[in-house]
């Protein structure tokens, strides 16, 4: 159900997942409507860093948002320190999300890099029960939020040294793994992957939607900000743009040009 507002969060709890990666729970009322690859705006309260950051909802649980985030620069910094008690002004819920619905009763290859990966958890657990593949990829063996994913689908790792899994990237893991044949991908991470998944889906003609993380600045389509190129021109402006925090930030990849 649609839902956006600006809620005051109450923190739940906050842990260090892995090393400079937090998991970070907020009690809100954006919650109980919000859906999986959907993104929340976080306020620091730092008066240097006064725009919002987007951080995609990993997953939601009794009436509160779970956020992984990998600690980048200031604000990501200032957030982990909040604590249990703590208030947190968030906007919640931004962009689209994937499309859970449509993938059902399809053989379902999920993708996820690096900070890419959280929003993917939210995904593999909606469609629990489904024929779901989940194909993770790390830097080294420093890995996160695995063991969670197989509750809900099968598991497969990719890391770019080879310590864990396959070494590579995820794709690298699929080609691996025999016996799938995906009839849709949903991905999210690092733009190289994207673009890499992106060409894969064609070139096997496989529908792929995939979560584009751009910088944003207002994250409710005022800026231009965060615009990305499409192959079709958009009807109103009768431009080849589109924005990615509010059409966005999960597109069909054949229809933007990246
Ligand atoms: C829709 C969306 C969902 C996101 N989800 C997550 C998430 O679940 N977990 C997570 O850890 N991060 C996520 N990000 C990225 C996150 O928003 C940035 O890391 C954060 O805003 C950095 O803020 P900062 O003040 O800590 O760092 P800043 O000081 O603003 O930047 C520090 C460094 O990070 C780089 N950076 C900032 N924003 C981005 C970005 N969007 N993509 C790539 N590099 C960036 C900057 O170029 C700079 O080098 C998401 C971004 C978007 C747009
Ligand atoms: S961030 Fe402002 S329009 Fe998307």
């Amino acid at each position: 159900m649609f839902y956006r507002n600006i809620d005051e969060g109450k923190v739940i709890s906050q842990e260090e997942i892995s090393s400079g990666i937090f998991s970070l729970l907020v009690e809100n009322k954006g919650a109980a409507f919000a859906s999986p690859g959907q993104f929340v705006g976080v306020y620091p309260n730092s008066k240097d860093t006064l725009l919002m950051r987007p951080i995609s909802i990993c997953e939601t649980k009794d009436g509160a948002t779970r956020l992984v985030y990998r600690v980048a620069g200031k604000g990501t910094k200032e957030f982990s320190s909040l604590q249990k008690g703590d208030k947190v002004k968030l906007i919640a819920n931004l962009g689209n999300g994937f499309p859970i619905d449509e993938v059902k009763g399809k053989c379902i290859v999920l993708m996820g890099g690096g900070i890419g990966i959280p929003p993917m958890l939210g995904v593999a657990k909606a469609l629990k029960g489904e024929d779901v593949h989940a194909y993770l990829g790390f830097r080294n063996n420093d890995t996160f939020l695995a063991d969670e994913f197989m509750q809900y689908c099968k598991l497969y790792l990719a890391s770019e040294d080879g310590s864990v899994g396959v070494k590579g990237n995820v794709l690298d893991a699929l080609r691996a793994s025999t016996g799938i044949k995906p009839d849709v991908i949903m991905a999210c991470g690092p733009m190289p992957m994207l673009r890499a998944i992106k060409k894969y889906a064609e070139e096997n003609d496989i529908i792929a939607y995939i979560s584009l993380e751009e910088r944003m600045a207002c994250g409710v389509g005022a800026c231009l900000g965060c615009v990305c190129k499409t192959v079709k021109k958009d009807d109103h402006s009768h431009v080849n743009n589109t924005r990615i925090c509010t059409e966005g930030p999960v597109f069909d990849a054949r229809e933007v040009d990246i």
